[in-house]
């Protein structure tokens, strides 16, 4: 298969049993105010994960620091079983994993740009790029707007183009801070099913989340944030996996 680079899409869940990411010993401060201090954060591949907390809890600090834009104190990190420094971020992780603002900022030019702008950045061909972008905007129900000047797009349409924007570059871990959260009616909805493919297709994927409809989606798991630490926390239907205890405790 041609892949240009860029990862194939996972098709089924990994084996092996490694996690994508593991990290021990996660820190945070901002001044003298403790934000995260996790004892261990395991992501595994193929997973889907909301994580929830009130507002001001570290989410999106938490979102940053994975995807490399933020920096913490970080005692051991591996990536798919290999041991990983944060800082500086290697540029292969950099790679394979992306962030999508809670507010994306898109860059100016057509909707076609700003899909196709991450691989022409990774130097693919232009018909590779052409053909991943269309499939994407396809997929993300843009495809009419494609000539469309981003600066005239609906608050949904904008979340769309830049799920589009992180797709197309199959990332191994996609980051979503509060993908539905300036949303409602029909543009939720579609953000909502658009998120439910990503995690039928096997992505590996943590979600900052408070919309209940993203949190009940099938395969999600819950990971609260509450007082610097995280709790897991499993659905009713899921199987006990890695003696997590399980918490079903609302909020
Ligand atoms: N660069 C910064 N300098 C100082 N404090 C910061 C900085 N960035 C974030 N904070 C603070 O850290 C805390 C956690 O912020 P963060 O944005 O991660 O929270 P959040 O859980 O994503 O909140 P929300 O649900 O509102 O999006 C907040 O109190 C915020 O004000
Ligand atoms: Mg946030």
């Amino acid at each position: 298969m041609r892949t240009y680079g860029v990862s194939p899409a996972p098709t089924d869940k990994d084996a092996s049993g490694i996690p994508l990411l593991q990290i021990e010993g996660l820190s945070k401060n901002f001044g003298t105010r403790k934000i995260l201090a996790l004892d261990n954060l395991k992501i595994e591949q193929g997973a889907a994960y909301a994580l929830t907390g009130i507002n001001g809890c570290g989410k999106s600090t938490l979102l940053r620091i994975l995807a490399g834009l933020e920096r913490a104190k970080i005692h051991h990190a591996r990536w798919q079983g290999e041991p990983i420094f944060f800082a500086p971020y290697p540029q292969t992780i950099r790679r394979a994993v992306v962030y999508v603002h809670q507010h994306p900022v898109l860059f100016s030019g057509s909707v076609m740009h700003n899909v196709g702008y991450g691989l022409r950045a990774r130097g693919l061909p232009r018909d590779v790029i052409e053909h991943e972008v269309n499939m994407t905007m396809r997929w993300a129900g843009i495809e009419h707007l494609r000539l469309s000047a981003i600066h005239s797009l609906s608050g949904g349409e904008v979340q769309r183009v830049a799920l589009a924007r992180a797709k197309v570059l199959r990332p191994q871990l996609l980051l979503l801070d509060e993908p539905t959260s300036n949303l409602d009616g029909a543009a939720r909805e579609m953000v909502i099913a658009l998120v439910a493919t990503l995690i039928t297709e096997g992505r590996s994927i943590v979600m900052a989340c408070h919309d209940r409809d993203l949190i009940s989606l099938p395969n999600v798991q819950r990971l609260k944030l509450r007082d610097a630490q995280l709790e897991v926390r499993l659905p009713k239907n899921h199987h006990l996996e890695n003696n997590c205890a399980p918490n079903f405790e609302e909020n």
